[in-house]
């Protein structure tokens, strides 16, 4: 095998050894270059650095509100690049999210077989379904009928449509929460800054009637009450229901909704640092073994007399 490659190598990369003519190519310099293509290149840096600072100074000027508090780092159970989401706290943020906040905010993109294997069991995820009433049809004669839930419907919408939220929120949108954690600086630890956070507006900040004061939230006047108080619910795995770990189960709860599949991604690194490590190995081998014969080889230049 090594005698064929360095035939091969051997022929193909050291044909000239019977015409030696070898130049040597001059050190890098930008001395030779026109006038012109300095200076063509020169105001092409200049305009690249200049955009780069008007980006940043744009991303900054949006970030630097005065009246917004940003939301500390929390020490969350998925932190680590190898953690995966805490699923006993999902369930339970399930939990907070069908008791409290479903009565306000939709979830479209998460559909009741998607618990299946993450909080729930199969039969458990039914029989959550079983308790909404679903409106489905056209059936034969044309008429739509509810029917109970099954595990292929989506969770419900409290409302019927944006106009009706906003009619019973004070002109305020509860937004569907499906991919909120996702949606706003911070992630999770802004929402469980948000849902923790309520206190009295500071002197000098007008609230309209309907507004609550939040200093995580962007202008600190919010249209949702607070929603969480300690032992607001009970929990079915007894956990005491205090504020702060209601708000910490549903942050994670809407963290699993965000990126369902967040589990399965830092399973795939933990597999391809396995498999590339072997890769990696494997071909610094070859790389190496084929290489020994030119490697080893010495190559003298005898100029023609
Ligand atoms: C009484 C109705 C109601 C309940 C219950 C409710 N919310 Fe809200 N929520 C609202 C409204 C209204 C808004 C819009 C506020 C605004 O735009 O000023 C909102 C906004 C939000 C926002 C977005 C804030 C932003 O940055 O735009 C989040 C996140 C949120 N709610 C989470 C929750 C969670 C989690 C729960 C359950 C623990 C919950 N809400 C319970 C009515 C509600």
């Amino acid at each position: 095998m090594a005698a064929t490659v360095s035939r091969i190598c051997g022929a193909g990369l050291l044909k000239s050894a019977s015409t030696p003519s070898i130049t040597q190519i001059s050190s890098y310099s930008t001395r030779d270059w026109s006038r012109s293509r300095k200076a063509l290149l020169g105001s092409l840096g200049v305009l690249a650095g200049g955009a780069g600072a008007l980006l940043f100074a744009l991303d900054k000027s949006v970030k630097a509100s005065e009246l917004e508090l940003h939301p500390p780092k929390n020490p969350w159970n998925h932190n680590g690049p190898f953690s995966s989401l805490d699923h006993a706290s999902i369930r339970r943020g399930y939990e907070v999210y069908k008791q409290v906040c479903a009565a306000c905010h939709s979830m479209r993109f998460i559909a009741y077989r998607n618990l299946v294997g993450v909080s729930h069991t199969e039969d458990e995820a039914k029989a959550e379904a079983e308790e909404q009433m679903i409106t489905d049809g056209p059936d034969e004669s044309g008429n739509f009928f509810q029917r109970p839930g099954k595990l292929s419907d989506y969770f419900p919408n409290p409302y019927p449509n944006e106009e009706a939220a906003r009619a019973a929120n004070n002109g305020a949108f509860p937004p569907d929460l499906s991919y909120i954690v996702s949606a706003r600086h911070g992630g999770e630890d802004y929402i469980f800054s948000l849902l923790t956070g309520y206190c009295d507006a500071p002197a000098g900040i007008v609230l309209r009637e309907g507004q609550y004061y939040n200093p995580y939230f962007p202008g600190g006047a919010i249209s949702m009450a607070q929603a969480l108080f300690n032992e607001v619910i009970e929990y079915s795995d007894g956990t005491p229901a205090t504020a702060s770990q209601l708000a910490k189960d549903v942050a994670t709860f809407l963290k699993w909704t965000a990126e369902p599949e967040h589990d399965d991604r830092k399973k795939m690194l933990i597999k391809s640092i396995g498999i590339f490590t072997i890769l990696i190995a494997l071909t610094y081998y070859i790389k190496r073994f084929k290489w020994t014969v030119i490697k080893s080889r010495k190559i003298e230049f005898r100029p023609k007399k």
